[in-house]
């Protein structure tokens, strides 16, 4: 199809009928899988626009999109013709040419290519406390995101986790990776910070009841406990049989021993604003659950298998790599895979 000449519609062209196909970002990722496995196990057609269309599965039932921000028309083309657009795009941390300013750039046409397709409403992934003051550009840039949503004219509905664990995530996985494998874990400051993590697969049923409502929405996505840093790490060690000592560094230096690991890794395990930031407390929320996995029976669960694999940052995002297997199937383990695929 020619991209110069394909109509994409306005707004007062929004689809009035639900068309059964939704478009979710990174699909062949981490939460954006999830979500994508849910829709697509209550009946939904899903496409997805990605950075890494090449990773998709064979045989998958998923069509994928290139996630093109410099070429408007193209990314209103790939949200033609869907009712609701699923958003979990956002970069971690600032690298090469991309940073959070960049992100929030590429969010904001994402939004207005949605508008312009006609999308009938958008669920958006945030993060708990965004603000617009922050001193951290990830939280800045979040709230900008969200201005940017609530500005574009679509109904929406945005969901805020404050830490994801199940399926392939990094964060708990490369924590009991590292308790495996090295004699001594350091925790910044007393460890003494909460951390309010939900399930992805929590996530993703929350982001799909979302995208059945009508009215726009902020919702926090928090599981049930609530448990301090040391307190997870701890947790983590007795499940996986660890035998690292847990020390206590102050917080000015963790960073350093983190940016000194993750050297030793290739990868980047813990930037220092995301400390500060989990210091600040703002991985922790004070409301009622909206979801029912409980993070220490999950532990539990996959003890056996948690942080078996490094789970690398910087080969999903910035490296190739090789189609990851079909959504909802467990991978081949002979494969010296980058973490742990298809848990859940
Ligand atoms: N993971 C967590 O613990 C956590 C906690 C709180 C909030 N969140 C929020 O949840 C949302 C999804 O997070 P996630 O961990 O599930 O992310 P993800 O799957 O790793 O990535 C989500 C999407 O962003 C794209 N992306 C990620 N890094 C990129 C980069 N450096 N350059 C270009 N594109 C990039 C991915 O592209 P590809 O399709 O090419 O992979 C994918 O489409 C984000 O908004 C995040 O802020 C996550």
């Amino acid at each position: 199809m020619n991209a110069a000449t394909t109509p994409v519609g306005h707004r007062e062209d929004a689809v009035s009928v639900d068309t059964g196909l939704d478009v979710v970002t990174g699909a062949f990722s981490y939460s954006g899988k999830a979500i994508a496995k849910a829709l697509l196990g209550s009946g939904r057609q899903v496409r997805t626009i990605t950075g890494h269309p090449g990773r998709a599965p064979e045989g998958s039932p998923i069509e994928a999109r290139p996630l093109e921000f410099d070429n408007p028309v193209g990314l209103a083309e790939s949200l033609a013709g869907a009712t609701t657009l699923y958003n979990t795009y956002w970069v971690r941390f600032a690298r090469d040419r991309t940073d959070h300013d960049l992100a929030v750039a590429n969010s904001r046409a994402l939004f207005h290519a949605a508008r312009r397709a006609g999308i009938r409403r958008i669920v958006h992934v945030s993060i708990t406390h965004p603000g617009i003051d922050s001193p951290f550009p990830y939280f800045r840039g979040k709230a900008l995101v969200e201005r940017a949503l609530a500005e574009v004219d679509v109904p929406y509905a945005i969901v805020r986790p404050a830490i994801l664990f199940g399926g392939d995530g990094v964060l708990l996985n490369n924590i009991a990776w590292l308790l495996r494998h090295l004699p001594v874990f350091a925790v910044g400051g007393r460890g003494g910070y909460g951390v309010r993590p939900i399930h992805v697969d929590d996530l993703a049923r929350l982001c799909v009841a979302r995208g059945a409502e009508r009215h726009d929405s902020v919702t926090d996505a928090v599981g049930p406990e609530r448990p301090t840093f040391i307190e997870l790490v701890r947790d983590i060690r007795d499940a996986v049989g660890s035998r690292a000592r847990i020390v206590c560094v102050p917080g000015s230096a963790l960073p350093m021993f983190a940016r000194l690991v993750g050297t030793a890794l290739r990868d980047v395990l813990l930037t220092a604003d995301e400390y500060r930031a989990m210091a600040a407390g703002l991985a922790d929320t004070h409301g009622r659950p909206t979801a029912p996995t409980a993070l220490s029976g999950w532990i539990t669960q996959h003890a056996s298998e948690l942080g078996l694999h490094y789970a690398n940052e910087l080969d999903r995002h910035y490296r190739q790599s090789p189609p990851s297997p079909p959504v909802g199937v467990a991978p081949d383990r002979s494969l010296p895979a980058g973490g742990v695929e298809g848990r859940t």
